[in-house]
């Protein structure tokens, strides 16, 4: 059979893949890679054999990210698999693990929380539950799921 690349191979970095369609987006907002200035390809709704649904696809070039921000990946695509590549190998698959909680990087849904009111950080512990990750504020104790948060931007 064929196999052809929909993104292109890349040389050294690290390549983001089986992230399920549609969160390519938050992660990248989540990551902040719009400032790094590396160059950055991304890949929707492509198919896949292991999500029937499809899967979006990052690759970073020239980046190898830190194992906080790794398992940042987590809380929007758990089953993704990290990539680091050098010299078009794959060298490594980083095994993450969900963050306990998240500072700062998420806003409150709920439009009463004081987080929307007063200047402070928002604060979100992250819980596994079976039917995936779910984000609690600390300050108004409302629990939301991925899809439900906004990334700053
Ligand atoms: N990749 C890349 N550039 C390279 C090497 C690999 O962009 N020079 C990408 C592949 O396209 C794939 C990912 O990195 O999206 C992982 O590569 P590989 O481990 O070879 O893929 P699989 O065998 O499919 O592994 P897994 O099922 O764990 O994703
Ligand atoms: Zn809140």
């Amino acid at each position: 059979m064929n196999k052809t690349l929909s993104v292109s191979a890349i040389q050294n970095g690290t390549v983001i893949d089986h992230i399920p369609s549609g969160q390519a987006l938050r992660i990248i907002n989540l990551l902040r890679l719009l400032d790094k200035k590396c160059r950055v390809t991304v890949g929707i709704n492509l198919s896949s054999q292991r999500l029937k649904e499809g899967k979006d696809l990052i690759k970073i070039e020239n980046y190898t990210l830190s194992s906080a921000e790794a398992n940042k990946i987590t809380v929007f695509a758990p089953e993704a698999t990290i990539n680091v590549i050098k010299n078009f190998e794959v060298t490594e698959k980083i095994i993450t693990q969900l963050p306990e909680s998240i500072e700062g990087a998420f806003s409150c849904p709920n439009i009463a929380c004081i987080t929307r009111m007063e200047p402070v950080e928002s604060f979100f512990k992250l819980e596994e539950q079976g039917n995936g990750v779910k984000l609690v504020c600390h300050y108004c104790e409302k629990i939301f799921d991925r899809n439900q948060v906004q990334v700053k931007i």
